[in-house]
């Protein structure tokens, strides 16, 4: 269910015992993250590259529990976020409220109507990690997963040629995609160049 646990917007099953899930930007797991210093040897921050000076603003079209966001803002980027589930909206929404002040100056929730809607500011990048069956190994990730995968579906190749297509439309300097590992890049479209870590890689379209 969807309520208010300890004055944040939380899912929780309530036959379960984990603890409730809410966008924090601020603690847990990875607050440990959140420094410049740290953020900068990011792969996904390495995968943005350097922005020319005027067009530093990075639109993250599938914000989900904001934590790429929330990594890509630290590293000193604007970021824009947009999110279609209404109840993620919503507690990304409840999440920016709570953020440190440092990354709510820089993060923006697009309304919910989608990215799509809304005319953008020149753009360094749009960063896309659509869903994609489980792949992750932790047990505290395979948990938030869980919620996503009840919450958002998962793209189709129509709709990943759409998305793609959408965000290189907008003609950003690049377009990066979180993939697993292993998988086959989105809209099976291939990339410029990636950078690949040990479960995951980001794939670069220039
Ligand atoms: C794997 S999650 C993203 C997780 C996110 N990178 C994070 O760090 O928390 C994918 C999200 O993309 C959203 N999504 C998928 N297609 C979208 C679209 N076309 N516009 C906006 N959001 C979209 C889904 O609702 C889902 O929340």
């Amino acid at each position: 269910m969807l309520g208010w646990h300890e004055e944040r917007l939380s899912l929780w099953r309530p036959e379960g015992r984990e603890s409730p899930l809410s966008v924090t930007f601020s603690d847990g797991k990875q607050g440990y993250r959140l420094t410049p210093e740290r953020v900068r040897h990011e792969r996904l921050i390495k995968a943005l590259g350097k922005p020319r000076e005027q067009t530093r603003t990075v639109l993250d079209a599938t914000a989900g529990l904001g934590r790429d966001a929330a990594l890509i803002a630290m590293a000193g980027f604007p970021v824009l976020l947009a999110e279609r589930s209404p109840i993620l909206h919503a507690m990304l929404a409840d999440g920016l409220r709570r953020a440190p002040t440092e990354l709510a100056a820089v993060m923006q929730l697009l309304p919910c109507a989608g990215a799509d809607a809304h005319s953008m500011p020149p753009l360094h990048a749009v960063y896309l990690d659509p869903m994609f069956p489980s792949r992750e190994k932790s047990a505290a990730v395979k948990k938030d997963l869980q919620w996503l995968q009840q919450l958002a579906a998962y793209p189709d190749h129509h709709e990943e040629v759409m998305l793609l297509e959408w965000a290189l439309g907008l003609d950003p300097q690049r377009v990066v995609v979180k993939r697993p590992g292993k998988a086959e890049p989105l809209a099976k479209r291939r990339p410029h160049h990636q950078i690949a870590g040990k479960a995951i890689r980001f794939d670069v379209y220039e």
